[in-house]
């Protein structure tokens, strides 16, 4: 399946299997997880008061100011379904080839909330933050600057026609790094297979024209671990800066559906940029293989990212787990120069920065080439990577 949100984007031609009665199914479920946002969440706050209510009267007497609190907690979700409201209000047309009334609720579909779904609505709320606010600023700058500016360095602006370098950004999220490569003027087109992100990142980069127009509380179903009660309910406005604001030369579009599955066409991209990305595969090899045959000769790939693989230990889900150490040895094994390396980078992953528990990544970042001339021993492999010395060797 495929989709295009383009530079001044509505998005387009979101042509794909969507007529597929499972396809179909699975997006009105998306809808209906966004729906069920409020009742869902406000269910868990009326758990907390109900439980407050049967307390001795002196314990809530004592607790007065937290019962307040999960007024203003409701207040919040409140506000967050308006957003979520304005996210789904068109999405039935996002995609070019689906009849606007598949996507109404189907009264077949178990009403129920599902709660893993809910904890996807929940991580899209948190997204917006990474990839949109000014709060996300020093994360973005851990995660996507390097990236950036490697992309720079290869194909330095005053030395090419940047929109003659053909860019991908697999896993998109919400569309922020993709953005960026094409606010410098590359051709630049994300890649992103969740419903959940495709529906926010359309409304981010189709809907929102004014900088810090609409607000979200990214934190409010953090009960635990808060020092402050407004740690919890603190709102966030996003977007940072207006997606449309980007030169009229830009060329930026947003495909739907899996990266295994749009992406087929050989020697197509000058780069493949990935974030936090290569360990959503069931099998990473196969993400690495795709990379790779996908780029032109002689194009690059630049990564950053942990091994959190997504699908390890999932109930009917099949994983693999390779270190980095093994990813390495693929990643040469197919063909690719190790040009830069570095380990222990720190990263974090739409992390709310108050939270008494922080999770922190010490990523990995590499930048590789496919050579000119594939060699198929991985002996020789190694010998055109960089040496101990972080010196190159030459490709043959
Ligand atoms: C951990 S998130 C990272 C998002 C973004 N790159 C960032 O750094 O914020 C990984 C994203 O990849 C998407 N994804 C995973 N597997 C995919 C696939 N096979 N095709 C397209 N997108 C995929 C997920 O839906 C998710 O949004």
């Amino acid at each position: 399946m495929e989709a295009n949100a383009t530079a001044n984007p509505r998005p387009k031609k979101m042509h794909n299997n969507y007529e597929d009665e499972e396809e179909r199914k699975h997006f009105q479920r998306i809808v209906a997880a966004f729906k069920y946002y409020k009742p869902h969440s406000l269910s868990r706050v009326k758990k907390s008061e109900s439980y407050l209510l049967t307390l001795p009267t002196h314990h809530q007497k004592l607790l007065s100011k937290y019962r307040d609190h999960l007024q203003e907690v409701k207040r919040c979700i409140e506000n967050n379904d308006h957003i979520i409201k304005l996210i789904i209000k068109d999405v039935a047309h996002i995609f070019e080839n689906v009849h606007p009334a598949a996507a109404q609720a189907d009264s077949t579909l178990n009403p129920r909330p599902v709660m893993v779904d809910q904890e996807k609505v929940q991580a899209t709320i948190k997204q917006l933050v990474r990839d949109w606010s000014v709060e996300g600023t020093e994360e973005r700058t851990a995660c996507y600057q390097p990236i950036i500016e490697e992309i720079l360095n290869q194909f330095p602006l005053d030395q090419c026609t940047p929109s003659n370098v053909y860019i991908l950004v697999p896993g998109a999220g919400l569309g922020r790094l993709a953005f960026e490569i094409a606010r410098r003027g590359y051709t630049c087109q994300g890649n992103e297979f969740s419903l959940f992100m495709l529906f926010a990142s359309n409304f981010v980069l189709n809907k929102c024209r004014e900088v810090n127009l609409y607000q979200v509380h990214p934190w409010v179903h953090q009960y635990m671990n808060n020092l402050k009660p407004e740690h919890q309910t603190q709102a966030v406005s996003f977007p940072d800066v207006s997606p449309s604001d980007l030169p009229g030369t830009a060329q930026f579009s947003m495909t739907a559906g899996d990266f295994l599955e749009v992406y087929t066409e050989d020697n197509h991209w000058d780069c493949v940029a990935t974030c936090f990305f290569i360990d959503c595969a069931n099998n990473v090899v196969q993400f690495i293989e795709t990379i790779y045959k996908i780029l032109k000769p002689g194009g690059v790939w630049i990564n950053l990212g942990p091994l959190l693989y997504h699908f390890s230990d999932l109930p009917n889900e099949e994983s693999i787990e390779p270190s980095y150490d093994a990813i390495r040895e693929v990643i040469l094994g197919f063909g690719f120069r190790l040009e830069k390396e570095e380990t222990q980078v720190k990263t974090r992953y739409a992390q709310n920065i108050n939270s008494m528990l922080q999770c922190e990544y010490n990523s990995v970042y590499f930048v590789c080439r496919k050579l000119h001339q594939h060699i198929d021993n991985v002996n020789h492999n190694h010998r055109n990577c960089l040496d101990s010395n972080g010196a190159q060797e030459q490709e043959n």
